[in-house]
């Protein structure tokens, strides 16, 4: 293969619309005869194009350009030639083609970064017969559509399969070209609430079809495995994939935001937008809803509230005849009828494998140079280093977590450095290290890269573990300073510990929020308790939130955005909740539950507001009278838009 052009280059991704009915219909033998004669017209295009392949598999083939000029002229050039081909049998072919411009992270034999990924999946939001632009590829042609005769169509925003943020998309209309206007396969015409991502999905082609196939028979499949094994990942990833099947949308509901059990079928009614109804339990409201639904519901993080969990599962299937359930856990939810999977290691290099371009195939080392290369574009993969790299993903056993956090070393460590390093930190795993779980692996790691840590990082990266779902950098820095933290250095330890995968930015709203991966919360959580400091720094996460709610209180009357604003510290309300029950914090509990009042009317949390006011009122029999009445009134309008009268 000559050498790959590097700099600012066009992906084009094709594939046929369709090809598994064309293969049902035709057999084996005619799709195979079809197959190659589809291979070599394309070949021939691209060739006639400059265009490279870099892999073909199936009907689908990827292969870059060095000018975005000759990868649209052969985009066009191959939909002409597959409409006009005798193709056997009268079968009508058509493809997909999608366009992307970027600056290409090239290894020397294949392409990593984000930007493949995007390319790929442009492509497969289009129709059969339609060549699809990105922005960027549409930048640099758009002056010269009109001298190749074509013209462009701005068909808006999308947000596509991989869960990133939104691509604006253009249409190629050229007089060869049948004028398709069918929307777009993507995911913003279609119902749903999962998160942007940040990063590529990698793999696991095997492990998603196999899901796929797996719900549409069972109502209620169970990924298991330890933290770090890649569940949430997975299940947002064949959410994304099958949100077509389901009209009513796809719905994640986090239950890692809750401890309080009790609050299970509250979160769960609020990812599907269900309102409580007056006069009426939220489960029998939630199953009336959902009756006539065609929905997905990802139930993630089940395995610390699985008894509000499980019954809550089962009378949701038993209500709703087309609902599906998939969700996470660590262990199963116990419920009949759920089916258990279990989530495996990504595949490991096998000890042949030499070439980077070989290596490239496996999943875990792809999952590294992916890492490394987004922290350290200097980052190379040749022959040499993917030797290196096969060697530290056999050492991490596969396990996506900790192959993350090993491939973040590589800003500031060389490679060896880290195979060096990750050695020296993996020795002290017990010495019947065989058999030892994996799960004792990813605590090594884990161990080892809290290590590498300076005392500032690892002190602010333990007080972060008090936050529940996510925070703002202003919360960070007032809850996490002090002793051994200045105010001022927070932003920028929270960077390197951005850096260093241990904690996750997401700036899709304007205002950057940061959360913790579940089982990084955890561990850092167990070392804020081990330090001796979980009481002092709860404490100032419960003060700092009641304040905020105190200075909310007369803004939500007229404020959608305060309202926004305490919907997203939502989970750590409910962490503050929980710490004034848990130290009998009653008066303040009651300021805080009475100060949300318009918060739980207003967004339809009655059941949780009203236990709330009710717990503090029982707990603070001696508060002021004017606090308590004030709390009175406050349960008693709740009650009101409950229709409850009886209490
Ligand atoms: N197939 C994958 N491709 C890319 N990243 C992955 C993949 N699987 C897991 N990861 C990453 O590994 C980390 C742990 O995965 P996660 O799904 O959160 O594990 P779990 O839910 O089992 O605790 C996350 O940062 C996730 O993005
Ligand atoms: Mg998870």
């Amino acid at each position: 293969m000559p050498a790959l052009p590097s700099g600012t280059v066009t992906f084009l991704f094709s594939d046929i619309e369709g090809s598994p009915a064309i293969l049902r219909r035709l057999g084996d033998l005619s799709y195979t005869r079809l197959l190659s004669a589809y291979r070599r017209l394309v070949r021939t295009v691209i060739s006639e194009g400059s265009g490279i392949e870099i892999d073909t598999r199936g009907d689908a083939f990827f292969v870059v350009f060095e000018r975005a000029r000759q990868a649209l002229a052969s985009a066009v050039a191959l939909q002409r030639a597959v409409s006009t081909f005798p193709w056997p049998g009268e079968t009508s072919v058509r493809v997909r083609v999608g366009l992307h411009t970027a600056e290409a992270i090239a290894t020397e034999t294949a392409y990593v970064g984000l930007d493949v990924h995007r390319a790929a999946r442009i492509c497969a939001a289009g129709h059969g017969a339609q060549i699809l632009l990105s922005q960027t590829t549409y930048n640099l042609i758009n002056t010269a559509a009109p001298a190749l005769g074509l013209d462009l169509r701005n068909l808006g925003e999308h947000r596509l399969k991989d869960l990133q943020r939104p691509e604006r998309l253009y249409q190629v209309l050229h007089t060869d070209l049948p004028d398709v206007r069918t929307p777009l396969r993507s995911l913003s015409v279609l119902p749903n609430n999962l998160p942007l991502q940040m990063t590529p999905f990698i793999g696991r082609e095997r492990e998603t079809a196999d899901l796929k196939q797996l719900l549409t028979t069972r109502r209620l499949v169970t990924l298991t495995g330890f933290g770090g094994c890649g569940k949430t990942r997975l299940a947002l990833h064949v959410a994304a994939d099958v949100m077509e099947e389901y009209p009513d949308g796809v719905w994640l509901a986090d239950l890692a935001e809750v401890s309080d059990p009790a609050v299970v079928p509250q979160v769960v009614a609020s990812a599907l937008s269900v309102r409580e109804e007056p006069g009426r339990l939220l489960t029998a409201t939630l199953a009336d809803q959902l009756q006539e639904k065609r929905l997905l519901l990802v139930l993630d993080n089940c395995e610390h509230v699985i008894a509000a969990c499980a019954p809550l599962v089962q009378s949701l299937l038993a209500g709703a005849p087309h609902l599906r359930i998939l969700a996470t856990s660590r262990e199963s939810l116990d419920v009949p009828g759920e089916t258990i999977w279990r989530v495996p290691t990504l595949t490991l290099p096998d000890l042949q494998a030499r070439s980077a371009s070989d290596l490239l195939q496996n999943e875990a080392v792809r999952l590294f140079a992916e890492r490394a290369v987004a922290v350290q574009p200097a980052f190379a993969m040749n022959d040499r280093t993917a030797a290196v790299v096969s060697q530290i993903c056999r050492r991490l056993e596969g396990i996506p977590l900790a192959i993350e956090l090993a491939a973040a070393q590589v800003r500031v460590l060389t490679l060896t450095e880290v195979a060096a390093r990750l050695e020296d930190g993996l020795r002290m795993l017990p010495a019947r290290r065989r058999t030892a779980p994996r799960h004792q692996t990813l605590q090594a790691v884990m161990e080892w890269s809290y290590a590498q840590l300076t005392e500032a990082e690892r002190t602010l990266l333990r007080r972060l573990s008090v936050f529940t779902g996510s925070f703002t950098l202003q919360a960070a820095e007032v809850i996490c300073a002090g002793d051994g933290v200045a105010p001022a250095a927070v932003l920028e330890l929270l960077g390197r510990l951005v850096d260093k995968s241990l904690v996750l930015v997401d700036q899709q709203t304007g205002e950057s929020r940061f959360h913790l991966l579940e089982t990084v919360r955890r561990y850092s959580g167990e070392k804020l308790r081990e330090n001796g400091e979980a009481h002092a720094v709860r404490r100032r996460h419960a003060d700092w939130y009641l304040a905020l709610v105190r200075q909310a209180e007369p803004m939500l009357q007229v404020s959608q955005e305060w309202l926004d604003r305490l919907e997203a510290d939502h989970p750590n309300l409910r962490g503050v909740m929980d710490w004034y029950r848990q130290t009998e914090g009653y008066e303040q509990a009651l300021t805080l539950s009475t100060a949300l009042l318009r918060f739980w009317l207003v967004r339809g949390l009655w059941a949780e507001g009203r236990r709330w006011l009710e717990d503090a009122l029982r707990g603070a029999p001696d508060a002021p009278p004017a606090l308590r009445a004030k709390a009175l009134r406050a349960a008693a309008a709740i009650a009101q838009y409950q229709a409850d009268y009886d209490h």
